[in-house]
């Protein structure tokens, strides 16, 4: 092992508190969802989670979905975890989620006890650990009670396999506040809820989950604050070689409109008279609400990772230019499930 994180890595970036609880994380998190698995050479992937080390990043969000195939990202973290960040385990936030399909079996999705502990013992063996921070119930699951899944996430805490339990995908505000109710009766709050917001995702704002998840005291951690690239320049002229678009079950260039190229533009132009890219400008405007504790970001290369950690280095957004995000933000462009 010769891998030695930067000394000042705690000085580089802001912190903000996980809602009500004692948990304070970075305000930006660095995700594994689909450039960390077995198509992309461990050593790009070594790469990236070292430089967001060193640039001041500790959480890491994985889910037993993660690859592709399923799973691989967190071998491939384990792998990370082991041949080089193992001496600093306790100063890392490590995550994983279950609840979404990952397999036929009815006992490799939604949320029940039995799905959710026999997956998380399965994340703990891929990613070489004796506990996460977070594990998170990774999206609704309407055939299952809520109380049986809460529970679960409860036993998790109890049993000393995780230390902080999240929701995830909870855009239904009363569900979300009805989870925040239950865990809080168990004795386990619930301390996150990882959901996606963005200029193109507007879900947190209409439905008040900013407002609710500050009114419960749970910290929203929010992922695709970039939709998925669709927030930079890179899909402005055309889709370049190498972008997720050409390469993924979640973003297609199907999803690269006139529409959208029109409303990015105008974004992006905005972005330039500041000063800035337009990664920059979506991930300050994430970062602009406080009950926002931490922009879940993705990058497929060092440099993407570091251009956009310097997002909060700008000048704070004006309300004339809040308005005129608003007026090309336009939610649900360029997304699916929106
Ligand atoms: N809970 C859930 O259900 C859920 C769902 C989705 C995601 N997540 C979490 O959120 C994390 C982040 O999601 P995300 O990857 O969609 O976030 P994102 O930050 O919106 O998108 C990251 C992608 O944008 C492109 N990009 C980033 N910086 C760029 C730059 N400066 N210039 C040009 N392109 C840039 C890269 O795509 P290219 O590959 O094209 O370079 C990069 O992989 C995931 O890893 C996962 O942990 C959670």
């Amino acid at each position: 092992m010769n891998y030695l994180p930067s000394a000042d890595r705690y000085e580089k970036l802001n912190w903000r508190r996980a809602g009500t609880t004692g948990l304070v994380l970075p305000e930006f998190a660095f995700g594994l969802w689909q450039k960390f698995g077995d198509r992309t050479p461990y050593q790009t992937q070594r790469d990236i989670v070292l430089a967001a080390v060193d640039a001041g990043i500790v959480h890491f969000d994985n889910a037993n979905r993660y690859g592709p195939p399923h799973r691989s990202a967190e071998k491939n973290f384990g792998r990370i975890l082991r041949e080089d960040l193992g001496a600093w385990r306790e100063e890392l936030v490590l995550t994983t989620k279950a609840g979404n399909p990952i397999g036929p079996s009815p006992y490799h999705r939604g949320g029940s006890r039995k799905n959710l502990l026999q997956s998380l013992d399965h994340s703990l063996r891929d990613l070489g650990t004796d506990y996460v921070d977070v594990f998170y119930f990774h999206r609704p699951d309407p055939t299952v009670p809520l109380e049986e899944t809460v529970g679960a996430l409860a036993t998790a805490v109890q049993s000393g396999k995780a230390l902080y339990v999240g929701i995830s995908n909870f855009y239904d505000r009363a569900e979300a506040h009805r989870a925040a109710v239950l865990l809080r009766e168990t004795g386990v709050p619930l301390a996150v809820h990882q959901s996606r917001y963005s200029i193109f995702d507007r879900r947190l704002e209409t439905d008040e989950l900013l407002e609710q998840s500050a009114e419960d005291g749970v910290g929203l951690v929010t992922y695709s604050p970039l939709a998925q690239g669709l927030l930079t320049d890179k899909y402005l002229d055309g889709v370049p070689d190498g972008a997720r678009a050409l390469d993924s079950d979640f973003l297609s260039s199907d999803d690269i409109t006139e529409q959208y190229r029109q409303r990015a533009r105008a974004l992006n132009e905005l972005a330039a008279q500041r000063g800035q890219s337009l990664a920059q400008l979506a991930l300050q405007w994430v970062l602009r609400r406080p009950e926002v504790t931490s922009a879940l970001i993705g990058a497929s290369s060092v440099e993407q990772l570091r251009h956009n950690l310097r997002a909060p280095g700008f000048a704070p957004l004006t309300e004339e230019e809040l308005a005129i995000i608003d007026r090309h933000g336009v939610h649900g462009t360029g997304l699916r499930n929106a």
